[in-house]
């Protein structure tokens, strides 16, 4: 049974007073939701404030990129060890705006999407097709590009503690969401992939829907077969679309 994980991808948002409000609300809120899984993703500068608020509590936390290197000369970066050092469980690599804003190739990913899994952190790998790609009838060729990069890295083994996430490029950030059945028909197409490798692990591996997802729409995505939870982007800003989102899972 794959538990419901719901993770919050704060993305360039955020303030001190801010992300301490949020996270209080957020640690107050789900006293009363479903025992869903929780994450959040700060920007790197509040992870150490979210870490002092979460510590000890339902909450995990995690980065939204990370650099592939150990150390060195590579200014602006923050290595998978330095995230471990404040505590984070989870990164989120291969988000289609890393991808797309940042120049980020399938290769980059899968080398974040080793280095992180070498540091003991739990990649969250998002995966996704844009609006012409999916008008092409390209979607599966899509993302079982975007996931062949990285098991042509790591192995089925490499996704022993990670986590996969679906989302649609047109349905982020629009307020268009994928349909729970087009959402599940994708989910179900990675989820045969992994199995093909290692029925284990593909069974086991999360697949979480990303775009749009708020406490409206929860319900009906989390009752799908092989969604299994959401990545969140702007309703994961307030503590009461968040947790909302949470209640989708009872
Ligand atoms: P959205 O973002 O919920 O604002 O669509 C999702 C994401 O980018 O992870």
């Amino acid at each position: 049974m794959r538990k419901i994980l719901v993770a919050g991808n704060w993305k360039m948002h955020g303030s001190k007073a801010m992300v301490d409000a949020l996270t209080r609300g957020v640690l107050e809120g789900v006293e009363s939701t479903p025992a869903v899984d929780l994450a959040v993703f700060p920007p790197n500068l509040f992870l150490g404030q979210v870490q002092a608020l979460a510590e000890g509590t339902r909450l995990n936390w995690g980065a939204q990129t990370l650099n592939p290197h150990a150390e060195g000369a590579f200014t602006g970066e923050v290595s998978a060890a330095m995230l471990r050092d404040f505590g984070c469980r989870y990164v989120l690599v291969g988000h289609s705006e890393r991808r797309s804003l940042f120049g980020e190739s399938d290769a980059d990913v899968a080398a974040r999407f080793e280095a992180a899994v070498a540091a003991g952190l739990e990649p969250v790998l998002c995966l996704g097709e844009t609006l012409e790609e999916r008008e092409a009838g390209a979607t599966e060729a899509v993302v079982a590009r975007q996931l062949d990069a990285v098991i042509e890295r790591v192995g089925a083994a490499g996704f022993a503690q990670a986590t996969l996430a679906y989302e649609p490029v047109w349905a982020i950030g629009t307020g268009l969401t994928a349909s729970p059945e087009q959402a599940q028909a994708v989910h179900a197409f990675l989820r045969n992939k992994l199995v093909a490798l290692d029925g284990t692990i593909g069974g086991q591996t999360r697949i979480l829907y990303g775009g749009s997802v708020k406490p409206a729409n929860a319900a009906d995505l989390f009752a799908q077969e092989d969604i299994d939870g959401a990545l969140v982007g702007g309703a994961s800003l307030t503590a009461e679309d968040f947790v909302g989102i949470c209640r989708g899972a009872s």
